[in-house]
């Protein structure tokens, strides 16, 4: 790898403002200031729904102009004072979720919004404002996690032969990795994930089943719920996946959730275009006494009654997962717990001048083991 030269330039794909065209622009290669590191991007997920984000379809709240974004996989350029492990040219997963360094409740997404307190506007508006659709980024020290590059990436018998840019699938694990843990899923545990034909449903199916839990995968598309079950059972040999296929008729869906016996748990990634499934209704009406319920999506608010009440219920809502969870997940992927090499994730690159095509494809190259991506 050629060295960085402080001087250079880098392109970014900027939202200029909201619902306008997005655009390529240059900027000049920040420092590493005390706290922040300097990656350069190697790949950066697209989400099914970014260009909502950015046409104002969703009102997800964050100022403009910005250099939009999302978590990432780099490779470290410059390490700030404070660094004291990282170096230049290790691999990392760049974190999107910032939390305040002094207000534990200043939390947003970089590039996706910028959270609900003064704190966390502040902090997304003046410090870590620009996202990793670039070249390059310039991002908190504590956001960078190291990767164990020959581990992860090599071919031979020590490694599992993951691409560097296809370890952006730890996006899709990640974020129902983080619900499942906020509910302390266990191994043996038989837990519901629905819809579970979504990027971020089938990953929880599949992290689930890396956690050593039974799930039962819920969906509308009877194919996909096949192909989820095939493709993690090809990884995950142990994996117990039974598929519930989601009627809209809410009696007879929560039936064929208890055909299957005790249930501990249900995950919940639902877009607001499910609002008026029945879906999760089923999945709560099928849980054990003292079940819990992951509110990760967007139709969780009328889940409470006299069922709920009277069976001791927990529902824990989750706005992605805990610094730790990452860490170990990081650590599941490293030990091997998933498919090796292409198993792991079958990803579509784009440039960023294709942000347009991007884009596209996102809405429709959906499900487990799918995701899109920018590699600047
Ligand atoms: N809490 C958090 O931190 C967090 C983080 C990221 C995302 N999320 C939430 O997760 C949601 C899913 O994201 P994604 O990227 O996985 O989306 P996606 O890939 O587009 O998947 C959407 C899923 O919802 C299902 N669905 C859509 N309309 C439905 C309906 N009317 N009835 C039943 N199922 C329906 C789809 O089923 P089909 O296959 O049948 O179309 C698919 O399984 C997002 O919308 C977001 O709100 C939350």
């Amino acid at each position: 790898m050629a060295a960085e030269k402080a001087s250079s330039n880098y392109r970014a794909l900027v939202v200029n403002s909201i619902g306008a065209d997005l655009h390529i622009e240059e900027r000049s290669m920040p420092d590493a200031v005390p706290g922040s590191v300097v990656v350069r991007i190697l790949a950066s997920p697209v989400l099914s729904y970014q260009r909502d984000i950015y046409d104002g379809t969703r009102a997800y709240p964050f100022s403009t102009p910005i250099v939009g974004g999302c978590s990432a996989v780099g490779r470290v350029v410059f390490v700030g004072p404070d660094a004291t492990v990282l170096q230049p040219g290790k691999l990392v997963w760049v974190d999107c979720v910032v939390r305040g360094r002094d207000d534990r409740d200043a939390v947003f997404l970089w590039g996706i919004h910028e959270g609900s307190t003064a704190s966390s506007k502040k902090l997304a508006r003046e410090v870590w404002h620009d996202g990793t659709y670039a070249e390059i980024a310039r991002v908190p020290l504590e956001n960078c996690i190291p990767l164990d590059e020959g581990r992860l990436c090599d071919n031979g018998n020590r490694g599992l032969g993951y691409s560097s840019r296809d370890l952006i699938y730890l996006w899709h694990l990640s974020v129902p990795f983080g619900g499942l843990r906020s509910i302390d899923v266990k191994p043996g545990e038989t837990v519901v994930v629905c819809p579970a034909t979504g990027g971020f449903g089938g990953a929880g199916t599949h992290v689930a089943a890396a956690l050593g839990a039974r799930v039962i995968a819920m969906g509308r598309n009877e194919e996909e719920l096949a192909r989820l079950k095939t493709f993690i059972g090809k990884g995950i040999p142990s994996a117990h996946i039974e598929t519930v296929h989601i009627t809209g008729d809410k009696e007879v869906d929560t039936s064929s959730l208890m055909a299957f016996g005790t249930i501990d748990a249900v995950l919940d990634l639902s877009p607001p275009g499910a609002a008026q499934s029945t879906h999760l209704l089923s999945a709560v009406a099928a849980l054990r006494r003292g079940g819990r319920i992951s509110i990760m999506g967007s139709v969780g608010l009328n889940i409470i009654d006299w069922n709920f009440l009277s069976n001791d219920l927990v529902a824990k809502a989750k706005l992605m997962y805990d610094r730790e969870d990452l860490l170990l997940l990081v650590k599941m992927l490293e030990a091997g717990l998933f498919a090796r090499g292409a198993g792991l994730v079958k990803t579509k690159h784009f440039a960023l001048d294709d942000w347009q095509e991007a884009f596209d494809e996102a809405t429709t190259y959906t499900g487990v083991g799918r995701i899109v991506a920018f590699s600047p």
